[in-house]
């Protein structure tokens, strides 16, 4: 009985001891300073810890705090710790000193916001949800080389939405084949050709005979059809063998290169940009499930949409709102926002809506994205029942058709590869 009352005292005192070193963290009167870097979390606790006590502890464990007290404390560190300014529900929000990161290094910042404070006990659930760098932090990161306007010099397109497609089956098809249904893509009337996100150099079409084969590819598309085309490789591998290969892309004429910034991380993406090649780099974010999707758990596609931004990407996949990626329209608008809107100066990124899309969504998915986006469709240009020209041809003329303002039915009464498309994939309801 005396062991256990001791027990339970002891108990309490440890938990009053911890708690008050976590909420020294908290502190809403606190107004950000224009270089503190703000990050905004959703927090959920288990029954072991208060909220604000939580709160704090978000802000402690990524900045200067720990569990206890420290007697190698001192006070100009102090200093630098994060404050809780903001507690609204379950989102609050988080100033830190912009002294406790390493400018111009992505992978020293999420270490801290997105590093162990993910894995504390007491916290049930954690979601880094947006994150809003300061000018001197932003200043620090090369961002796009191109952005909007400069893409759309490189495809001589001023105001039209580009039309992309992705050579499917995505692995498989050997490097003829695979240049040839670039070809029909392009003939039929796509801008852009896109490698899927998981050919890289495999033995059935490995990276050079394919860049030579499909570079010759589009030389004949462009010659042809007048227009500008473009290809984006995949030169998704390891840091060096990914510069080599973009640089090997750079030397034989191509304008752009695509990369998967989740697998290959932010270091290797920041390897890559700092190149400076060239070349428009094109960001696939397969993977991002596995850290978005959870609304409460993980890290927002917002904050993956900044990053990649402010680390240099000139073009980035953000859901689709009304085709196969599970986004809805107001997430898919927010990940727009990201990439589009004011941060101090570092150019825009044009959004790509890939995943699912056909001719009859390119009314409702243009409404939702203006025509500043790159419309990408694998299955919805290659599964025409007239093939890859006639599919092309079918995506680029419901462009056309919302650009006019005319409906896809009546558009459709004298174009019959868009017919024919309506014909066997019809509007969502
Ligand atoms: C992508 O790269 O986004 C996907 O391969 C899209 O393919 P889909 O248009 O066939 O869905």
């Amino acid at each position: 009985m005396c062991n256990n009352m001791l027990h339970l005292s002891m108990t309490h005192y440890r938990y009053h001891f911890d708690r008050m070193k976590y909420l020294d963290f908290v502190d809403t009167e606190y107004e950000p300073a224009p270089s503190d870097l703000l990050c905004e979390f959703l927090v959920e606790t288990d029954e072991t810890m208060e909220f604000d006590v939580a709160a704090g502890a978000v802000a402690a464990e990524s900045s200067v705090g720990t569990w206890t007290e420290l007697t190698t404390m001192r006070s100009y560190v102090e200093k630098l710790h994060a404050t809780v300014y903001e507690i609204d529900g379950s989102r609050i929000k988080v100033a830190y000193p912009v002294e406790l990161f390493e400018p111009g290094n992505m992978a020293n910042i999420m270490s801290s916001v997105c590093g162990n404070v993910f894995g504390l006990k007491g916290l049930k659930h954690l979601k880094l949800d947006d994150i809003h760098y300061p000018e001197v932090l932003t200043e620090s990161f090369m961002g796009p080389k191109y952005g909007i306007d400069g893409v759309r010099k490189v495809l001589k397109i001023p105001e039209r939405p580009f039309v992309g497609t992705i050579i499917k089956p995505k692995l498989g098809l050997v490097t003829e084949d695979h240049a040839e249904v670039a070809y029909e893509s392009w003939a039929g009337g796509c801008d852009v050709v896109k490698d899927d996100e998981n050919l890289s150099s495999q033995s059935f079409n490995g990276f050079e005979k394919r860049l030579d084969a499909t570079l010759k590819a589009r030389d004949k598309a462009e010659k042809e059809t007048g227009e500008r085309k473009v290809y984006m490789i995949n030169v998704t591998a390891e840091t060096n063998e990914m510069v080599r290969r973009a640089k090997l892309v750079e030397n034989a004429g191509g304008e752009y290169i695509m990369f998967d910034i989740i697998t290959c991380g932010n270091s290797g993406f920041q390897t890559l940009r700092e190149a400076d090649l060239d070349l428009v780099l094109h960001a696939h974010r397969a993977g991002h499930g596995a850290f978005t999707l959870d609304p409460k758990h993980g890290v927002s596609m917002k904050v993956i949409a900044r990053n990649t931004r402010l680390m240099g990407a000139d073009q980035l996949h953000v859901g689709t709102a009304v085709g196969k990626m599970k986004e809805g329209e107001e997430e898919v608008l927010d990940n727009i926002e990201c990439l589009t809107s004011e941060m101090h100066g570092v150019r825009t990124a044009m959004p790509v809506a890939s995943g699912g899309l056909y001719p009859a969504v390119v009314p409702p998915l243009l409404k939702i994205f203006g025509y500043n986006v790159v419309v990408q469709a694998g299955g919805g240009v290659h599964g025409h029942p007239d093939g890859t020209y006639k599919g092309a041809t079918a995506m680029r003329q419901a462009i056309a058709a919302v650009m006019e303002g005319i409906t896809l039915q009546e558009y459709a009464e004298k174009h019959e590869e868009l017919r024919k498309a309506l014909e066997i994939w019809q509007t969502p309801t």
